[in-house]
């Protein structure tokens, strides 16, 4: 059994740019799916999977985030007042213990590698979970569950993983396999946004990460690799190199890719309908939708 992963980081410096200017004032991760922000799926994720420290790369302009985990005095005192209890308990699910969330910042949005390793301090000499909160996972477990799970048996190092088609390996970090053991997967080397006709398969990397300290010490090394940025494939690559274990894990779930338009659309669409109160209203609109499209065509 390994170390118990009880910390993780959520790199949120990022400039949103494909949603302005949406994101010109509101941070991208406090966009909201049917009533939910980003953010709080991804909180929920990571509490169902035992983490007990959150941490938070932020930059400027995303004091929203910080603002959404604080008490709401007045509007609690509110919704007391005039008996509003199931608001109120859904108001809670914002709550995290004083001390379990930590704020740094990244100064420069260098990359994502970058932005895990201005974490470093905070993480100190244990495994961590990083979590990006584009990615959100419908999942039972919940994904990081499923991979925490794996990983007690594992250690090292684990990425979560899924087939994407070929055309748009250049838009992940791709996964070369060594072996596969059910879910598993040993990974021999990893490509960042690789080129369809050279990529090592089609087994992507999506934004769940188990990592170990010394990730960290890849990082220190500050190197630049695709797009200019300091990514975070180039040091799980370096680790492999240096003989460290990865694995891929292919978890069981479907994941949105709310990082684009056409994927928050689709999550929108899946959460609404998942929804037992917007249901009927739902699907009946998407119908009259569909039969609109039909006849148009
Ligand atoms: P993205 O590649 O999606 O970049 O980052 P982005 O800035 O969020 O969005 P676009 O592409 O401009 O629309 C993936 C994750 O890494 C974080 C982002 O916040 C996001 O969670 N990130 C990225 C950082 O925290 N810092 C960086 O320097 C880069």
């Amino acid at each position: 059994m390994q170390g118990k992963v009880t910390k993780a980081i959520f790199p949120v410096a990022g400039l949103g740019t494909r949603f302005l200017p949406a994101t010109k004032s509101i941070p991208k991760e406090i966009l909201t799916l049917v009533d939910r922000p980003l953010i709080q799926y991804a909180i929920d994720e990571a509490r169902a999977a035992g983490i007990e420290q959150f941490i938070f790369v932020t930059s400027r302009g995303k004091s929203a985030l910080e603002d959404y985990f604080d008490a709401a005095p007045e509007l609690e005192g509110a919704l007391r007042r005039s008996g509003k209890t199931a608001l109120l308990e859904t108001l809670a699910t914002t709550d995290v213990d004083s001390g379990a969330i930590a704020y740094v910042r990244q100064h420069r949005p260098l990359g994502l590698g970058h932005a895990v390793w201005c974490a470093r301090r905070l993480v100190g000499d244990e495994p961590f979970a990083v979590v990006l909160t584009d990615d959100v996972i419908a999942g039972e477990p919940p994904c990081l569950q499923q991979m925490i799970e794996a990983h007690a048996e594992t250690g090292g190092c684990m990425v979560a993983a899924t087939e994407v088609p070929r055309e748009t390996t250049s838009s992940y970090g791709v996964l070369d396999i060594a072996a596969e053991d059910g879910p598993l997967v040993r990974v021999r080397g990893m490509v960042e946004k690789p080129r369809p006709e050279v990529a090592p398969s089609t087994l992507a990397v999506i934004g769940r990460y188990i990592l170990t300290p010394r990730v960290m010490a890849h990082l220190d090394r500050q190197r630049a690799g695709a797009g200019g940025e300091i990514q975070l494939t180039d040091a799980i690559a370096e680790e492999i190199r240096c003989g460290g274990a990865v694995h891929g894990f292919r978890f069981r779930g479907r994941r949105y890719d709310c990082g684009s338009k056409a994927g928050f659309l689709q999550a929108t669409a899946a959460f609404g309908l998942a929804r037992e109160d917007l249901r009927d209203e739902f699907s009946a609109f998407l119908g009259g939708v569909m039969g609109f499209a039909r006849a148009a065509e």
